[in-house]
């Protein structure tokens, strides 16, 4: 419970931080960053790793480029975290400006801030990268309107996703939602897991190390999709004749 808590409110913090800066500040920096993004990508071409494995700049430039693909009507969800992730799976997680992040993360947990850090944030997306302590939990949460993507930059965390779900012979009082299972995953170093707004939106993760995490939302945390956000406990067991349904209080 203490850990739930302690996650709780952390994550809480995180939500607050991306709500304060991104809707204000993002819309003011977004020109002159795209600017300098195209810039700064031409100038990595000559750093690119040997072995394919994408620069940090090229990379966000890359995801930029199909994040700004939600604005048409014909945008598809699950096409673009698989595309994402595919660029994710490429990412060079020894490029500096990744291994300086997470070294300043570490720097800061040590000196008991909070444990996470936002990397880039921009109108269409934000990425932010997230450690986790040993057994530390995020109970589960919906992300509104949002898709997501985590890559496991190190550690071990186990993540489990959710939908909702309505059973005709099953009525659930006020308050409570009954959730299916839609996945249940152990990621380690360059493992990836996704989520739409439609598909998978409700997860919990729980470290089996000390992990880090880059995120990417795409919609980033503005402040109407963090108050429209969601906490739920679930049962610890599945209703009677269903495996991976439970009833969860929302809270
Ligand atoms: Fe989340």
């Amino acid at each position: 419970m203490c850990q739930n808590l302690r996650a709780m409110d952390e994550y809480d913090r995180r939500e607050f931080l991306s709500l304060s800066l991104p809707s204000f500040l993002g819309v003011l920096t977004a020109l002159p960053s795209l600017c300098a993004l195209a810039t700064r990508a031409n100038a990595a071409e000559g750093r690119i790793p040997a072995d394919g494995a994408m620069h940090w700049e090229a990379f966000l430039e890359a995801v930029a480029k199909e994040a700004g693909k939600q604005h048409l009507d014909a945008w598809n969800q699950d096409g673009y975290v698989d595309k994402i992730a595919q660029l994710a799976s490429r990412l060079h997680l020894e490029d500096p400006v990744l291994t300086e992040g997470l070294a300043q993360l570490e720097v800061r947990l040590k000196q008991g801030k909070v444990d996470f850090q936002y990397l880039e944030e921009r109108v269409d997306f934000a990425l932010c990268l997230v450690q986790f302590d040993v057994e530390e939990l995020i109970r589960p949460h919906d992300h509104p309107g949002m898709t997501g993507m985590i890559l496991c930059a190190s550690g071990e965390i186990e993540t489990e996703n959710f939908d909702p779900v309505e059973l005709p012979d099953f009525e659930t009082a006020a308050g409570r939602q009954l959730l299916k299972r839609a996945g249940r995953a152990t990621l380690k170093k360059n493992d990836i897991s996704t989520l739409t707004a439609k598909a998978r939106n409700i997860h919990t993760l729980r470290a089996r190390k000390v992990t880090q995490l880059v995120d990417i939302f795409t919609p980033p945390y503005n402040e109407e999709r963090a108050e429209q956000s969601k906490w739920f406990e679930l049962a610890p067991e599945p209703i009677q004749g269903h495996r991976d349904i439970f009833e969860s209080e929302i809270s």
